[in-house]
């Protein structure tokens, strides 16, 4: 892989003039859309990207109306010289970075109103103002950058939900591809926010994923869904998680379902392990003990 080094603009203008020079040579456009601190999740993002256009766009900004007051938003990671040495690591053409009035100016009074996926009550319970707070700067950034494509992780379920149905309602002709969720060798999920497990909740980390699979396999087999619910609320308790929520919804609409013959099921779950909070989700195959 050469390592050449990306192209970092941090404002609007020169960002829009690239974008039209590699629009008028006819070139597609990939966005991968991160608020930085980049590890092997994002990366397996602009693989994908590379692999379904001939330029790929990173942008990077820890965008603050996404983030409720008491939230992560000041300690949040910040390294954007390690981040685009990393994307030079994958070819990447041009990171976007910009600071907050690039985006917010002082006047700036805007915000999408969401239902459906938005309001299912899963992230939107515990975090009300989020979902808009993300759609409208993913709006933003479509209309900044007109992409082919936009590339999200299945790692934010609802997120990636959410941001679907936006493209679909507000007509974007941005296509939304999906990339399965990146995990550490015992299974817990990357996430930027890792970095603030102490070792030991390191330690109980991955035991997140282990209940939903855990809980996967018995709706596979043909429990129920409140008592593999229950179980998996058991183990997370019993392990020192503060669980927000943990649930069973259908896969595409995150509507509550009573049984699993209401699939395709999507397992969810968020918990706290001291002061950070995980989240995580996954497929629950089709029950074909029915
Ligand atoms: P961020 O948390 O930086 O995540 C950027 C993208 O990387 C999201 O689409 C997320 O789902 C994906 N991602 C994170 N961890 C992953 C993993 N382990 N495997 C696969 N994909 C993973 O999500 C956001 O930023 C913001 O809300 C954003 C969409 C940029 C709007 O501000």
């Amino acid at each position: 892989m050469a390592d050449r080094n990306p192209e970092i603009l941090s404002d609007t203008a020169s960002l829009r003039e690239r974008l039209s020079q590699w629009r008028q040579a006819g070139e597609t456009i990939a966005l991968v859309p991160t608020m930085g601190a980049l590890h092997k999740g994002h990366m397996a993002l602009v693989r994908a990207a590379q692999g379904q256009a001939r330029r790929t766009l990173l942008s990077i900004f820890v965008n603050p109306a996404q983030f409720a007051a008491g939230e992560d938003f000041s300690t949040y990671p910040r390294r954007l010289e390690v981040d685009a040495a990393q994307f030079a690591k994958e070819d990447g053409d041009l990171i976007f970075a910009p600071d907050t009035r690039q985006i917010y100016p002082p006047d700036f009074v805007t915000r999408i109103h969401l239902e459906g996926p938005a309001t299912a009550g899963l992230e939107d319970k515990f975090r009300p103002t989020h979902f808009s707070g993300v759609a409208t700067v993913v709006a933003k950034l479509f209309n900044l950058t007109r992409p082919d494509i936009a590339v999200f992780g299945e790692k934010d379920y609802q997120q990636l939900k959410v941001v679907a149905r936006m493209a679909r309602d507000l007509d974007f002709e941005t296509r939304i591809v999906a990339v399965p969720t990146v995990r550490e060798e015992d299974g817990l999920a990357l996430s930027s926010r890792n970095v603030f497990l102490s070792s030991n909740e390191r330690g109980v980390a991955p035991r997140l994923y282990a209940a939903l699979r855990q809980c996967a396999q018995a709706i596979e087999n043909g429990t129920d869904l409140e008592s593999a619910l229950a179980g998996a609320r058991k183990s997370l308790a019993e392990a020192g998680f503060v669980i927000d929520y943990c649930e069973a919804r259908h896969a595409e609409s995150l509507a509550p379902v009573q049984s699993a013959d209401e699939g395709p099921l999507r397992l969810l779950a968020a918990a706290k392990l001291g002061r950070t909070r995980l989240i995580d989700n996954l497929a629950v195959a089709p029950n074909t003990h029915a």
